[in-house]
């Protein structure tokens, strides 16, 4: 059992040998909170979290801090800044030193690192059965913006007529960006375009234009579309989504009934939270784990 009592709590930037200690505590906290609960843990191995902490820690558009005591590192915190609003996740403490101040201290460390870029907001995603997380995000002044499922499966019989889903293009990614700014107010072009460099991202085109993309249908990736129908017709292109399933904000309601009806399962429930700048979307979209 870990303590951080007696023991002075440091944050500092997180470095790639920090990865395999720190993939091992994510996969542990989050295979220890949901495993409590009943629900499926977010990632299917220590190693799949430490591939994870690896990528995160050594990519520059992402601040990475870990926490440590005399007796090593307790747990870490990631903040993704490829876009005016920054992403917090995962964050995780250690089982045996959680509710002791050391997941305030590694929030208090990407709120400050936001606040100093001059990032327009910051948001995440949280688990909404978990009742730490939450206080603990409340508390530092997260607003609850939208209750989520996170939804898997493959749809069975979507009518998509009228739009046309194929592999996005280099040259979709200004196309990509104006709708983004349409219903967001601002874009994720940086991530936008690594996704298409890796060859997860689509479009959907309906009367000849883009109307609707995503970066990855996956709970990794976020989409965006004008109507729920180009966004239906991008879920309609999959087998299945990757990793636990994708975000499907519950108060769209027309949305989250067509994937009920068409075959998808609930998962479990989650929240994105925002801080600092909000705009109510005006179209269809799904978060991202981060948001
Ligand atoms: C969520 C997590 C990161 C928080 O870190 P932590 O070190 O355990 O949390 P802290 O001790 O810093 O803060 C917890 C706060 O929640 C409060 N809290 C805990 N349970 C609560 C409850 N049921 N109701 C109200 N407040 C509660 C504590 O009092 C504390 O508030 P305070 O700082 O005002 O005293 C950590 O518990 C964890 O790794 N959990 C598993 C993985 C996970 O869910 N990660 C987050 C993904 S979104």
């Amino acid at each position: 059992m870990l303590s951080t009592q007696g023991s002075k709590v440091m944050v500092r930037r997180a470095s790639l040998e920090d990865a395999p200690v720190c993939g091992r505590i994510c996969y542990d906290a989050f295979f220890t909170i949901s495993e409590r609960h009943g629900f499926p843990c977010d990632l299917p191995g220590p190693e799949v979290a430490t591939a994870l902490m690896s990528m995160k820690f050594a990519d520059p558009d992402f601040y990475c801090v870990v926490a440590e005591t005399e007796g090593g590192i307790v747990g870490s915190n990631c903040l993704d800044e490829r876009a005016v609003i920054s992403g917090v996740g995962p964050i995780t403490i250690d089982p045996g030193a959680q509710n002791l101040g050391v997941g305030r201290k590694l929030m208090h460390a990407v709120i400050d690192r936001s606040r100093e870029r001059g990032a327009a907001g910051v948001r995440l995603v949280q688990a909404a059965f978990h009742n730490r997380s939450l206080s603990l995000y409340a508390g530092l002044g997260f607003d609850i913006r939208e209750p989520l499922a996170c939804m898997q499966g493959r749809i069975r019989n979507g009518d998509t007529s009228g739009c046309s889903v194929r592999s996005a293009r280099r040259d979709d990614l200004g196309a990509c960006n104006a709708v983004s700014q349409q219903v967001h107010s601002f874009d994720r072009g940086i991530e936008l375009a690594q996704c298409i460099e890796q060859g997860t991202a689509r479009v959907v085109e309906r009367g000849g234009r883009i109307t609707g993309y995503a970066s990855a249908l996956a709970f990794f990736g976020h989409t965006t579309a004008e109507t729920n129908a180009d966004l239906q017709a991008l879920l309609a292109c999959v087998e299945a989504f990757g990793g636990p399933g994708i975000l499907v904000p519950t108060r769209n309601s027309a949305l989250f009934r067509w994937c009920l009806a068409n075959g998808l399962r609930v998962v479990q429930p989650m929240t994105l939270m925002t801080k600092g700048l909000y705009n109510d979307p005006s179209g269809a979209w799904l978060p991202s784990v981060t948001f």
